[in-house]
């Protein structure tokens, strides 16, 4: 854990320079705009400890799967997103010597991270080797205005002499991956150009063959004259140079306006055009009006997704890093874009899709943004139904049975673990119980019609194929699966998936007959696409929904998450001794598998998401006995436990909880931040304060909020868009105060009673027996 971030409620604050944080800082400071994304490497040369990292959002590279053991059925390949071409680069020397902060004497260091303008600045003074003292502020942003475009301003002064400083700007693709299986470079050169006005980089992933143009122009000038500047050329390298005779109490400043494009988008043939189009465009613009768009455009984002937490900066500050990192990562453009658990911010789980996304993120996106941008996360999987399809049809399954990847980028699989590449199956019905929650909130069943149901219809289907009859229990069970706990594999009945196959199956049924009733025509289209036998099929899956084992313990008198779960010796996580923890670390994965612990919410994890089937007293019994065997060694965990224990009235579990997840990254809780931010866990914060502690749901197509205030906040408020409607909602000890910035009337439950809120402001006074 650190503790060296300054607390303020709009930015984020390093001051002072020390390299053994630099990696961390690098993650914590990074931007992006949805389609790029860039840590805070230094623009500058560095020679000490960097994860160099800049990401261009789909473009990746299928890495040749590295295992000691061979098995049927693994992907060939594990996909990574790339570090693409360094687009910030600036060699700075200055009479000569290269100013590289880890061997220059540091001070006055400071950088921020501006989350309402969405910009990265850094200043520093540093004293070279040879004597020589300057003085640098950087600023950068990635244009979520325009998402092609990215900005930097860097400005340098002598502050003790009198010399040629030598400024070098450049694009540099000649830039590796540190997780490459095999050490290798990933991108070749297609072509570079280098006119009177600005410089291009042409580059071509080996395999999947994308093309990506990096073009920039760099502007330098000194005592506001602009300085002509020559070109460098070398292998996968494009850049400027220039020679400052530079005065004390002068100034250089250096603009860099940069287009990233990539062969998605636009024809192979084509990108350089388009580059040169794009680029003379925003350069007439100039950095400060591109800096203009980008604050407007983040005044928007913040309008829509901003929470205020009153009482309490460290967590005023947090929730809107989570919230800023969000943003930054996905914007919902382009349906073939996802959320990777590291988002732009790192190389760790490849820039890929997991489950994450339709479990913690999709709520975050529902409420903050219009509706298409969670939408296009479902189409996403849409999109990939006929990857499914063929990866279920990999490992035995038939008839149009769907197995969504684990892991994946374009569809495939790309995770090679056998115990959850195979097993780890729940994340199917994670994938349908997105489409029910999108529905749930935005009312839009159109949606099934349009794309859902032929999933449903895929995943149903595997369902019923997964499960098999036992004779001895005289119910379906499911054998060798892995949980959301993956501290324990090859498991049988996992309480969970059976709860979430069996829900999948009556789901599809019932989502067929919305489809029929509300589109008849797309129905029968839909039955002919999927050859869906409806009478039998249909029968079929309620046979196995209505004949599902589920794994329960009398004594106890909790479900069971597993067959087999109390032989595991019982010893609570609080009377571990605190020197194995995290377990993952301390422990052989062979004991940490025999034991009784558990990674993240597990049966709690289907309790959150079908909580309308079990009573308080259910819910409690569960929560008391699966958390107290927790040890929230996943980021996704303390969320879902934030939110049952205010659903049980435990304020301070929750609050505890919820502290857990949202300073996670900013001081370093796992020691890991590194390698990259917790993105999708970032949702799993927001969603501890707006379904944990504001207990907003979505009840029969109406709002319903059970709120409460932790006790060392005054009051909190947030944004959401709700089925058209945009809403600021303020929650303080006794009061819900709601401003329905539409002319629609809303009828919103508070503690169990419905009000009506017409346009404009409304206060609700709730006391204790409302409550
Ligand atoms: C968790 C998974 C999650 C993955 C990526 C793992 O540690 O156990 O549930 O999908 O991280 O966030």
């Amino acid at each position: 854990m650190k503790n060296y971030i300054k607390a303020d409620e709009w930015n984020i604050i390093e001051d002072g320079f020390d390299p053994h944080l630099n990696k961390i800082s690098e993650s914590l400071f990074s931007i992006g705009n949805g389609r790029m994304g860039q840590r805070a490497n230094f623009e500058e040369a560095y020679s000490g400890e960097t994860l160099q990292g800049n990401y261009v959002a789909g473009v990746y590279y299928p890495d040749k799967t590295r295992v000691g053991w061979w098995k049927n059925g693994y992907p060939e390949y594990f996909a990574k997103v790339l570090n693409a071409a360094n687009w910030i680069g600036l060699d700075i020397k200055v009479d000569d010597e290269v100013l590289d902060l880890n061997v220059c004497r540091v001070s006055a260091f400071k950088r921020v991270l501006n989350m309402k303008e969405g910009t990265l600045s850094r200043s520093f003074t540093a004293e070279l080797k040879n004597g020589k003292v300057v003085r640098v502020e950087a600023m950068r942003f990635c244009s979520i205005a325009d998402d092609e475009l990215a900005a930097l301003h860097y400005c340098i002064s002598p502050v003790n002499f009198e010399g040629i400083i030598t400024i070098t700007s450049f694009i540099d693709g000649d830039v590796k991956n540190q997780d490459a299986n095999y050490d290798e470079k990933f991108w070749n050169e297609v072509k570079q150009q280098q006119d009177s006005n600005a410089d291009y980089l042409v580059l071509r992933t080996k395999k999947t063959e994308f093309d990506v143009c990096t073009a920039g122009k760099s502007i330098v000038l000194y005592n506001g004259k602009e300085l002509s500047l020559d070109v460098v050329t070398k292998d996968k390298y494009v850049g400027r140079t220039v020679n400052v005779q530079i005065k004390k109490g002068d100034s250089v400043n250096i603009y860099k306006i940069v287009t990233t494009l990539s062969s998605q988008n636009y024809e192979k043939g084509q990108l350089l055009a388009v580059a040169e189009l794009k680029l003379g465009k925003a350069v007439n613009k100039g950095f400060y009006k591109l800096l203009k768009e980008q604050v407007l455009a983040w005044t928007v984002k913040w309008e829509e997704s901003d929470i205020i937490i009153n009482g309490d900066v460290a967590a005023q500050q947090a929730i809107r890093f989570n919230i800023f990192q969000l943003n930054q990562t996905y914007t919902g453009k382009d349906a073939r874009l996802n959320i990777g658990p590291k988002g732009f911010t790192g190389e760790k789980y490849g820039g890929s899709t997991y489950w994450d996304t339709e479990a913690y993120c999709i709520p975050f996106y529902l409420s903050t943004a219009p509706e298409e941008v969670a939408k296009n996360l479902l189409v996403y999987r849409y999109k990939q139904l006929d990857k499914a399809i063929e990866n279920g049809a990999k490992l035995g399954f038939i008839d149009g049975a769907a197995l969504y990847p684990m892991v994946t980028m374009n569809g495939e699989e790309c995770h090679n673990e056998w115990e959850i590449t195979f097993e780890e199956i729940h994340r199917n019905g994670a994938i349908a119980f997105a489409i029910f929650n999108y529905i749930r909130y935005t009312g839009d069943e159109s949606y099934l019609a349009q794309y859902g149901l032929e999933v449903l219809i895929g995943v149903a289907r595997f369902w019923k194929q997964r499960v098999n009859w036992s004779a001895d229990k005289n119910k379906f069970v499911m054998l060798g699966v892995t949980g959301p706990n993956e501290y324990e594999n090859n498991i049988n009945n996992n309480w969970y998936t059976n709860k979430l196959a069996a829900w999948c199956l009556r789901y599809t049924i019932e989502a067929s007959s919305v489809v029929k009733q509300i589109a008849p025509k797309e129905y029968k289209k839909i039955v002919a696409k999927t050859r869906l036998e409806e009478e039998k099929e249909f029968s079929d899956w309620t046979a196995v929904a209505d004949q599902m084992y589920y794994p329960y313990d009398a004594k106890a008198d909790v479900f069971l998450q597993q067959d087999g779960f109390m032989d595991k010796e019982q010893i609570l996580v609080k009377d571990l001794p605190a020197e194995d923890r995290p377990l993952n670390q301390k422990w052989s994965w062979d004991r940490i598998l025999r034991s009784c612990y558990i990674k993240q919410a597990d049966v709690l994890q289907g309790m959150y998401f079908f909580e309308d089937d079990y009573d308080l007293e259910t819910l409690r019994k569960n929560f008391n006995f699966y958390e107290s065997r927790t040890v929230h060694e996943s980021s996704l965990s303390p969320c879902v436990h934030s939110i049952l224990a205010a659903k049980l009235n435990d304020e301070e579990k929750a609050y505890e909880f919820y502290l857990r997840t949202a300073r996670l990254d900013l001081d370093d809780y796992n020691n890991d931040t590194e390698d990259g931010l917790h993105i999708t866990s970032m949702a799993g914060t927001w969603m501890s304060i707006v379904e944990g502690f504001a207990g907003m749901r979505v009840r029969n197509g109406q709002l319903v909020f059970n709120p409460f205030v932790p006790k060392a906040w005054n009051y909190f408020s947030f944004s959401i868009g709700f089925r058209g409607v945009q809403l600021k909602v303020k929650i303080t000890a006794d009061q819900v105060r709601i401003i329905n910035g539409s002319n629609q009337i809303l009828e919103i439950t508070i503690f169990n009673q419905s009000y009506t809120f017409p346009s404009g402001e409304k206060a609700i006074t709730y006391n204790e027996q409302l409550v």
